[in-house]
C-alpha cells in the first residue's frame, strides 16, 4: 500500500458538514458540546491519526469512522482527541485543607473499622487521586487508624493509562507539590536527561484506575464512596446531562458522604440529595 504523503494530510480541511457529524457523535456519546468554534481544533487533532491511518482525507477518515469495522476504535481516538484534560496536583486547594481539617478528623471517630473509600470522578492523569492520597497519608502518619482507597475514573483510555503510569514530569510536580510531600511521595527519575517524577509504590498500590463514561445508564461501580470529586468536567455538559450525571454519582454516595464540584460549577436548582455544606461542597442527607 502507497503511504500517504504528509504534505496531503498537512493540506487536509475537515469540511462544516463532516464536523457536524463528529460532533454529533460526540455530543451523543459523551455529553460534550462541540461548538462550531472548535471544528479548527478537532481538524488539527485529528490529522495524526489520519497519518496513523495512512489517509489522506478526512473524508475517508469520516467515512471509516462511521463504518461497522472503524466505529468501536475511533470513537475512542475521537475522545482522546477532543477531551481537555487540564488537571494538577493541589489545583483547588480548597477542597483539599476540606478533606484534611473536616472529612479525615471526621471519619477518624466513626469508621467502625471501615477504610475511607474515594472515587475521583473524571480523574484525567490521576493528580486529583494522587493529591488525595498524599493528604490521608499524611493525616494517617499521625492517627494510624484506618485504610483507604481511591478509586480514578475518565473517558479517556489515553489519559488513564497516562495515571496508571504515575509518572509526572518536573514542570507539573515541582511547582505544585510542596517540597516536603514531593521529597516523601515522589521518586525523581534515575536519568537526569528526563526530569520526570513517579509516584512511589505505597500511594501507587491505594489507587486504582478504570474508564468509565458518564454517558453509561449506570455506573456499575463496585461500591459507595464517603467522597466524591466530580471536578472541572460537568461544565462541558448542558444542564440535564449535568443533572443527571450528578444523580447518579449521589446512587453511589454513602449516606453522610460529601461531593465535591469545581469553582466553576454550580448544583444550583438540581433535584438532589444533597445538603450544601460550602460553596463547591456538598453532603449526602
Ligand atoms: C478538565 S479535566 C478535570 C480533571 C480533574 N477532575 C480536575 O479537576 O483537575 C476533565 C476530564 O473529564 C473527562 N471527561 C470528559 N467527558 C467525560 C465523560 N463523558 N465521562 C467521563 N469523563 C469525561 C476528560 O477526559 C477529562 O480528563
Amino acid at each position: 500500500m502507497a503511504i500517504v504523503n504528509l504534505r496531503d494530510i498537512y493540506k487536509a480541511e475537515l469540511s462544516e458538514e463532516h464536523f457536524d457529524k463528529l460532533a454529533r457523535l460526540i455530543m451523543n456519546e459523551t455529553g460534550i458540546k462541540m461548538p462550531p468554534v472548535k471544528r479548527v481544533m478537532v481538524q488539527s487533532r485529528l490529522k495524526k491519526r489520519l497519518r496513523e491511518l495512512n489517509m489522506s482525507s478526512f473524508d475517508d477518515y469520516v467515512k471509516y469512522a462511521f463504518s461497522e469495522e472503524g466505529f468501536q476504535t475511533e470513537v475512542v481516538h475521537i475522545f482522546d482527541v477532543i477531551s481537555t484534560n487540564k488537571t494538577d496536583f493541589f489545583r483547588e486547594p480548597v477542597h483539599f485543607s476540606f478533606l484534611r481539617d473536616i472529612i479525615l478528623p471526621e471519619f477518624s471517630l466513626g469508621n467502625n473499622g471501615k477504610a475511607l473509600k474515594v472515587w475521583s470522578a473524571a480523574c484525567s492523569s490521576g493528580e486529583e487521586a494522587v493529591t488525595t492520597a498524599m493528604v490521608i497519608n499524611e493525616f494517617l502518619n499521625e492517627t494510624h487508624n484506618f485504610d483507604y482507597a481511591i478509586h480514578g475514573t475518565d473517558i479517556s483510555t489515553h489519559i488513564l493509562r497516562m495515571a496508571s503510569n504515575g509518572v509526572y514530569s518536573e514542570d507539573r510536580v515541582k511547582p505544585a507539590v510542596p517540597e516536603i510531600l514531593l521529597r516523601k511521595y515522589f521518586m525523581k527519575s534515575k536519568d537526569p536527561a528526563r526530569k520526570t517524577y513517579r509516584v512511589v509504590p505505597e500511594l501507587r498500590q491505594k489507587i486504582k484506575y478504570s474508564r468509565l463514561n458518564f454517558m453509561d445508564d449506570g455506573y456499575n461501580m463496585p461500591e459507595k464512596y464517603d467522597l466524591i470529586f466530580c471536578r472541572n468536567v460537568l461544565i462541558y455538559f448542558d444542564r440535564p446531562t449535568q443533572e443527571s450525571v450528578v444523580s447518579k454519582l449521589c446512587h453511589y454516595l454513602k449516606p453522610g458522604g460529601y461531593i465535591i464540584h469545581g469553582h466553576s460549577e454550580s448544583f444550583i436548582g438540581m433535584q438532589l440529595p444533597l445538603k450544601a455544606i460550602r460553596p463547591t461542597i456538598f453532603q449526602m442527607v
